[in-house]
């Protein structure tokens, strides 16, 4: 899938995106520029962006005589954040409609690089993520620091298992709903960074010192709305653009009648905040 592909698609999840952020992507983004440890002045680069939702608290971590890039393939995603900034009279943030893997600092950032790197739930959608993820790390001066949040095991497990079984019902050759190739190499690299551990080797292999991992727990009641928002909201409908609307109503009515069978009244938003300072 290309990068005009994921962008299309999280383009198209812009209404339920926004909807689902104070529950789903906005603790996580919080808690983020929170565990960085964000000091007035400082530039930060936020990959795969979405709405701001760690870049806008990182924007307000640096303050006026700070900056952030917050940079992200979907535009419509970044326009929502910009409606967000603008509201809050946040002067010190650009979102950039970029290619975290082609990204080059505009001549803006200080020599030495930027302070800090972050990303929410991104950096497993990059198509070699390490070695996307070294390229950023180059961007970071010495001392700088990167973060990312990344979903706990577990996670999103029941949902999107019924998701997938909704979908199969409705392909035309039956069996389980397959995921989009870029969810498929998401759903892979996701998997190497959903422990503590894990995320903490990963980013000790990367050369990060200091290393801290925390773990957020975040239960959220699986009413309908709420779980067909979090499909519409997220990467999971990447499949359902191959259907039209009447079966995408049928593929809810399945996925929702699946959760009530299978007695799953919680989604868990299970995440793991990791930072670590780069020498
Ligand atoms: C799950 S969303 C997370 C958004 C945001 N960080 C948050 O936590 O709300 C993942 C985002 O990564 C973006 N993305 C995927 N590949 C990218 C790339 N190569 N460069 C920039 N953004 C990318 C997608 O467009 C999408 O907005």
């Amino acid at each position: 899938m290309s990068a005009s592909e994921i962008g299309t698609l999280f383009n198209s999840t812009r209404a339920s995106f926004a909807r689902i952020t104070p529950i789903v992507w906005g603790p996580a983004g919080q808690a983020l520029a929170f565990q960085l440890q964000l000091r007035p002045g400082e530039f930060v680069l936020d990959v795969c962006s979405g709405t701001g939702a760690s870049a806008i608290p990182a924007a307000m971590g640096v303050g006026p005589t700070g900056r952030v890039h917050a940079i992200d393939l979907a535009d419509d995603l970044l326009e929502e954040g910009r409606l967000v900034a603008t509201d809050r009279a946040l002067q010190n943030i650009d979102f950039v409609a970029a290619d975290a893997t082609t990204w080059e600092p505009p001549s803006s950032v200080p020599a030495a690089g930027y302070d800090v790197v972050s990303s929410a739930f991104g950096v497993f959608f990059l198509p070699d993520m390490d070695s996307a993820v070294r390229g950023l790390i180059r961007m970071l001066r010495p001392g700088g620091r990167i973060g990312v949040t990344a979903w706990r095991r577990g996670a999103f497990e029941s949902l999107s298992t019924a998701f997938f079984d909704a979908v199969g019902v409705y392909r035309d050759n039956g069996g389980p709903g397959q995921r989009t190739p870029v969810g498929a190499v998401a759903r892979q690299q996701a998997e190497r960074l959903e422990t503590p551990k894990q995320l903490a080797d990963w980013l000790t292999g990367l050369g990060g010192h200091d290393v801290v991992v925390q773990e957020l727990s975040n239960l959220a009641p699986a009413t309908d709305e709420f779980c067909w928002e979090i499909v519409l909201g997220s990467g999971l409908r990447g499949p359902l653009a191959e259907f039209d609307p009447d079966t995408i109503a049928a593929i809810r009515a399945e996925f929702l009648g699946l959760l009530t069978e299978r007695g799953v009244h919680t989604v868990n938003l299970g995440t793991l905040v990791g930072s670590a300072t780069m020498y």
